[in-house]
């Protein structure tokens, strides 16, 4: 969202999660999986109040991925639950704080009775402006990447656009995240250091936050910090760190 010599205090935030080490944080306990997806389910309602009053205005989190369609029956069936009554029990409080629910992913292979869930919450939250919850479900970024190539070619032998008129924009409005802004932070919980097939295109030039913590055990706290370490980095988008000040200094003294 902030661009070249933007990421001033203000500036209003796109930050992305993988919300890993669920599994781990439970099995440690001597707990079965769901647990540790149950008590992520409580984290995610803690960051989503938690994120306004940070600048944060949208933020997109990476809920099941494609691959995640291998893991065992239970643990997906579980998955779906969490999901469904997430959305249930929490719509209300979902309104009252502003949140705009959006979906990416292939929505298509969710159980039908969590994607009926899904649009109701996707249409009552639909005038809602104070932050924007893009919930990744059954998402990939290969497979979303090679799903807009498709799409742009059959306009292209239907005669719709040429080959020439291609480019980045273009390109970016036939993702499932077409019209929204790139995320400018991605934080990864639970110690790996790996974007795991997540926003390939979209993370180009993301700042990244690798956090040691479960993501059952990252809190508000933890989500602060992490924000207050976006705020100090220099954002250079292939340019000079000089150029940036210059940019800065020129921006600031006009406005
Ligand atoms: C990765 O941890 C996490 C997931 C595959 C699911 C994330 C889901 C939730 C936090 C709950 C549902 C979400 C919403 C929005 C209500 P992992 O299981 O791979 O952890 P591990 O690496 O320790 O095994």
């Amino acid at each position: 969202m902030a661009s070249a010599g933007e990421n001033r205090e203000n500036a209003p935030l796109h930050v992305a999660i993988i919300m890993d080490g669920n599994g781990r944080w439970a099995t440690r306990r001597g707990l079965p999986r769901i647990m540790g997806h149950k008590k992520g389910v409580e984290r995610v309602r803690e960051i989503v109040r938690a994120a306004p009053a940070l600048g944060i205005t949208a933020l997109t989190l990476y809920a099941f991925s494609s691959e995640n369609w291998r893991r065992p029956a239970d643990e997906v069936s579980g998955l779906m639950g969490l999901l469904k009554s997430f959305l249930t029990r929490e719509l209300d409080e979902l309104c009252a704080n502003g949140v705009r629910l959006a979906v990416i992913g292939e929505t298509e292979r969710l159980p039908a009775d969590v994607r009926e869930v899904l649009d109701a919450a996707i249409t009552r939250t639909g005038g809602n402006r104070r932050l924007k919850l893009n919930l990744a479900l059954s998402y990939g970024g290969r497979g979303e990447i090679v799903h807009a190539a498709r799409r742009i070619a059959a306009r292209c032998l239907n005669g719709e656009i040429a080959p020439e008129d291609i480019g980045e924009e273009l390109f970016s409005a036939h993702l499932h995240t077409a019209g929204q802004p790139d995320p400018d932070l991605l934080i990864r919980t639970g110690g790996e250091q790996r974007l795991s097939n997540f926003l390939l295109w979209q993370l180009s030039y993301a700042e990244l936050c690798f956090v040691p913590a479960p993501w059952p055990e990252f809190d508000a706290g933890e989500l602060e910090r992490a924000v207050a370490d976006f705020r100090k980095r220099e954002r250079r988008f292939g340019m000079t760190s000089e150029q940036i000040r210059n940019r800065t200094g020129a921006s600031s003294a006009g406005s």
